[in-house]
């Protein structure tokens, strides 16, 4: 009897491996996909209803040798995996009554945010949020060719938001300079990850302006993060009535920002990434921007600190999601939860939103180097809201905090 039991313990035990690994197997062999979004995946294939074929739902490997790839194959499973994800959004709350009313494909409208900000402000990581986000199309620094300059005014700006336009518009015609740079700087698409799960394999489709603009008129959402170009410019990207834009201005305590530059050998000797006092005049000039756009537009404009972002990861993002009209999925609660609590080591990870990251400058840099930028700086610290360290002791100290409140008014 004690036998038998045990006999069939084993084999249902044995099932019941073979099943898991089967299981498993069905994810993992997804290799693009990183660890939460597997989770998601599974997480999804649990749910009750929506009876789709998973497999349908996997990014179509296309590699060189197997020719070209069946382009409405990918349209017609990305139009599927979108569906299957949204499945249990709420679309009520971001003012449409289904999927269809965010899709361009279907006549509809999608949400479109814009992050303005700076290099080394954090825009990875908010970007990245926004991108958890399913449905999302990422539209990765759309002037990475333009070089370490900052857009403030003409000529340059107006090419710049025709630019921005015709790319929130999946209008990519005419972007020879964007893709001809892509080619030697993958980098420019891997961060939309979705574009991206099909134009690694086939990496023409990456710089295919057909492909890419009838893919992006999939997607509901879609982000965009933009270091080169100033918020005074932004203004008219609000008033475009078609383009039902959001803009979120991220800044960040100017001696966190130079202290992190100085580990990226593509600032020096560019002045506009190098130069203290040329970053302070933008943040004066943002901070004028950003109270006139907070006043005019308080339903589409929102400034941002980085450090709040970093110290209340979960609750900013929350708040950021609500004045964007989104609703929080389980995606969102998963990359929170994994890229805020754990510190992984490497420039180009995400893995480093956490309480120490942006007042590491304190224990980092020399007092006078600090003290430097401090009175360069001191109009745009005033302003947002950025303490003074008095001596290094004080810089130092654990009484000593760097931040203030600070208040957008004309
Ligand atoms: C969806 O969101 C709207 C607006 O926020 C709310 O009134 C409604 O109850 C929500 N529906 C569901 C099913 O949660
Ligand atoms: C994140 O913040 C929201 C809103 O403030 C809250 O409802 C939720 O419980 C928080 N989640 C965690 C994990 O703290
Ligand atoms: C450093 O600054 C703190 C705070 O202002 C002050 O109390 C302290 O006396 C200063 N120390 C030195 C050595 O100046």
């Amino acid at each position: 009897m004690l036998r038998r039991v045990n006999f069939y313990s084993i084999c249902i035990a044995f099932g019941l491996s073979v099943l898991l690994i089967l299981a498993g197997s069905r994810y993992t062999d997804n290799t693009n996909y990183r660890p939460s979004e597997s989770r998601r995946n599974i997480r999804n294939f649990l749910k009750p209803i929506e009876d789709v074929d998973e497999s349908l739902l996997q990014p179509i490997p296309t590699n060189a040798d197997d020719g070209t790839p069946d382009i409405d194959k990918i349209f017609d499973r990305t139009r599927l995996k979108i569906k299957h994800e949204l499945w249990n959004y709420n679309f009520t709350q971001s003012g449409v009554q289904n999927l269809d009313g965010l899709l361009m494909e279907s006549g509809g409208q999608p949400f479109r945010s814009l992050i303005i900000s700076t290099w080394r402000s954090g825009t990875t990581f908010l970007g990245e949020v926004l991108n958890a986000m399913p449905g999302n199309f990422y539209h990765y620094e759309p002037f990475l060719n333009f070089g370490i300059v900052q857009i403030r005014g003409t000529p340059e700006a107006d090419k710049a938001l025709k630019t921005i336009k015709k790319m929130f518009h999946c209008n990519f015609d005419g972007m020879e300079d964007y893709f001809e740079y892509g080619k030697s700087h993958w980098h420019q698409f891997s961060h939309n990850t979705r574009l991206w799960d099909h134009c690694k394999y086939k990496k023409e489709l990456c710089i295919d302006a057909d492909f890419t603009s009838r893919f992006c008129k999939l997607f509901p959402f879609q982000s965009m993060k933009v270091v080169r170009v100033r918020l005074r410019l932004v203004k008219q990207l609000l008033e475009d009535k078609e383009l039902n834009l959001k803009v979120i201005l991220l800044i960040r305590d100017p001696r966190g920002v130079m202290q992190s530059r100085q580990h990226r050998n593509f600032c020096q000797p560019a002045p506009d990434c190098w130069k203290p006092e040329l970053l302070c005049a933008d943040m004066i000039s943002d901070y004028v921007a950003a109270a006139r756009l907070k006043q005019e537009y308080p339903h589409r404009f929102m400034a941002l600190r980085y450090e709040e972002l970093a110290l209340n990861p979960n609750s900013t993002t929350y708040a950021m999601l609500k004045f964007l009209g989104l609703g929080i999925t389980p995606s969102i609660d998963e990359f929170l939860h994994s890229h805020t609590n754990v510190e992984v080591a490497g420039v180009s990870s995400t893995f480093r939103v956490s309480r120490d990251v942006p007042f590491r400058w304190k224990n980092v840099l020399d007092f006078n180097y600090v003290d430097e930028i401090q009175m360069t700086c001191k109009e745009a610290m005033s302003l947002w809201g950025y303490r003074n360290a008095h001596n290094a002791t004080h810089m130092t100290s654990k009484d000593y905090n760097p931040l203030d409140q600070y208040y957008l008014t004309q």
